[in-house]
């Protein structure tokens, strides 16, 4: 991938914003609850919180999938809720998701899962590798050398392990060339070993390319890990804001307790 044109606005100015937002889905439920908070382009922030807590809530809010009920989101300058059509698929070519089951197709090679990527900028269905364009598949093999999986390119995507699955879904995403990687629990499904390498690579990725990272997880040593900070969610409310920097591992399990809700005066809820 190219290196970006990093000017000093994207350094200052963050990549995605919200400022009050609360999304009442009805019945009293609410998936977020008053939530303001930044993320800083270029880093790597992580959503911990119990199921339920909001964080796939927040994150479809980001590429609005997802409207707030009151409160605005704003991401790479633009006010998502008020994009419709062509505007809002310009912005979500942007920002690319990956998921806890990695939605491949798995009967389709890894190429093509791949390919697939750029279904958003070319017009017209692809029933087979050959209808896309030379251009793509070649740069669908860089993207999946990237993640170390080039050797598997002709292979059908279900015969892969799940951290490889996920790590072509990686290349998938990348094929967008995104600003913004949305992942929701992106390694809930891997062993431990596995989980570690995505992570790793979804570092390294970031940090090649400037990419503004939101990922939900459940591990807080993860989270210190490969972090630069925590937002901790309870009940759709924001209840930690603080960088992994220095963050020592009883404090991790302090933030799991406060997280969970189980403890800690000073860390509970506003
Ligand atoms: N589409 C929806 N309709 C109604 N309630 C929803 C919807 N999506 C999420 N919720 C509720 O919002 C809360 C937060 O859910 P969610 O964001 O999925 O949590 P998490 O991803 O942290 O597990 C939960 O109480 C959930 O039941
Ligand atoms: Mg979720």
């Amino acid at each position: 991938m190219n290196h970006p044109i990093v000017d000093t606005d994207t350094l200052t100015h963050p990549a995605v914003r919200l400022e009050r937002v609360t999304k009442d889905f009805g019945g009293g439920v609410l998936g977020l609850d008053d939530v303001t908070a930044e993320f800083r382009t270029g880093a790597i922030t992580v959503l911990l919180g119990l199921s339920g807590s909001g964080k796939s809530t927040l994150l479809r809010h980001l590429n609005g999938l997802h409207r707030p009920t009151s409160g605005s989101v704003s991401v790479l300058g633009q006010d998502v809720a008020s994009l419709r059509g062509r505007p809002l698929r310009t912005l979500r070519r942007e920002i690319a998701v990956i998921f806890q089951h990695f939605n491949l197709i798995g009967p389709m090679s890894v190429l093509e899962n791949v390919c697939t990527g750029r279904l958003g900028s070319l017009v017209g269905p692809r029933l087979s590798l050959m209808m896309y364009p030379e251009s793509v598949r070649r740069q669908a093999l860089e993207k999946l050398d990237r993640v170390g999986l080039a050797d598997r390119a002709y292979q059908r995507a279900d015969t892969l392990s799940g951290g490889q699955q996920q790590r072509v879904a990686i290349a998938r995403a990348l094929m967008q060339n995104p600003k913004i990687l949305l992942a929701d629990e992106p390694v809930a499904s891997l062993d431990p070993v596995s989980a570690r390498e995505v992570m790793s690579l979804i570092q390294e990725i970031s940090s090649e390319n400037q990419l503004t990272v939101i990922s939900s997880l459940h591990q807080v040593q993860l989270a210190i890990d490969f972090a630069d900070r925590i937002v901790g969610l309870r009940s759709g409310r924001i209840v930690l804001d603080q960088a992994t920097e220095g963050l020592y591992a009883e404090e991790a399990s302090e933030i799991y307790t406060s997280v969970s809700g189980m403890a800690l005066a000073g860390h509970g809820g506003r």
